[in-house]
């Protein structure tokens, strides 16, 4: 039961065109020296990290452009990316979300955040462990966020992506315990990211306060989480106190309580 070593290995990172993908992806060409092969929609911003990665810290990096909202394009993502190299891990982390009330106007959007935060993953982590079942190891974080634990009141559908995407990596590292395969999970809290500003939610408490940590510090939190090859990984003693005391709160409370914090200014 030693540590994950991704030295000289390749990983896939999803959603590495900014935030925490970009930071995740720094942070295993960096530290732990490895090549990776990114993807996310802007092409541009992936290719700019390329080069940053290449010339810094002299890792490998492939670019794929993908759609996650697409079920054509993960499929189309597992087949380049193992026809390309040896894949050693993936970590599913592109995401989005959508800060307002439920509204049916909005339903198009919210197929969209469940394809990429729930059903990309969920179909990612399956057919990356069919290929690491064959070559007998491998590894998947997937990136959830506090709000698979929590009622994020007005971000209904994020809320239930991550649940959904949580419950399903639990599940399935309990069904493939007998494997050499890591199956890892990650709930970040507020990162200060493109996510937080695209959405307004910075508007609530600003983008870099006690609760909105930099993508770099959770980074580093993520990847020493999946090194460990930790169940569940949380940074900061906060969430974890508060994922604690949530067992104690009734169901109605801990729904005021959010709607309290999420209700727009
Ligand atoms: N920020 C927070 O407070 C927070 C808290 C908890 C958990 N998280 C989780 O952390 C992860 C990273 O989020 P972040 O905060 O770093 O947000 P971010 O800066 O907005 O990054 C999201 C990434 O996902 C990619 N993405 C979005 N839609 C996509 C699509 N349809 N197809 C492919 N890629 C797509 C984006 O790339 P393109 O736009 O280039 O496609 C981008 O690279 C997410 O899973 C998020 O839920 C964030």
């Amino acid at each position: 039961m030693g540590k994950l070593d991704f030295k000289n290995k390749w990983l896939v990172v999803t959603g590495a065109s900014s935030g925490l993908g970009e930071a995740l992806a720094l942070e295993l060409a960096s530290k732990e020296g490895a090549n990776l092969i990114i993807t996310a929609r802007r092409k541009e911003k992936l290719d700019s990290l390329k080069s940053r990665i290449e010339s810094e810290f002299k890792r490998e990096v492939i670019v794929i452009e993908s759609d996650l909202s697409d079920p054509k394009s993960v499929e189309n993502l597992f087949r380049e990316s193992t026809g390309k190299r040896e894949i050693f891990g993936i970590i599913n982390n592109a995401g989005m979300t959508d800060f307002n009330p439920a509204d049916i106007k909005d339903f198009e959007k919210y197929e969209k955040i469940i394809e990429v935060n729930m059903k990309a993953p969920i179909k990612l982590s399956l057919l990356f462990l069919d290929y690491f079942k064959k070559k007998g190891e491998g590894a998947i974080l997937n990136i959830t966020s506090m709000g698979a634990f929590f009622p994020l009141v007005y971000q209904g559908a994020y809320t239930a992506s991550k649940h959904g995407a949580q419950v399903f990596t639990e599940i399935l590292s309990k069904e493939n315990s007998g494997e050499n395969i890591t199956i890892s999970s990650f709930a970040p809290g507020g990162i200060a990211t493109e996510m937080l500003s695209n959405s307004g939610l910075d508007k609530l408490r600003g983008s870099d306060d006690f609760f909105n940590w930099s993508a770099e510090r959770v980074a580093a939190k993520a990847i020493k989480s999946f090194k460990k090859k930790k169940l569940l990984g949380i940074p900061g003693f906060v969430y974890k106190l508060m994922l604690f005391l949530k067992r104690f709160m009734p169901k109605k409370a801990l729904l005021k309580a959010a709607e309290r914090t999420y209700r727009k200014k």
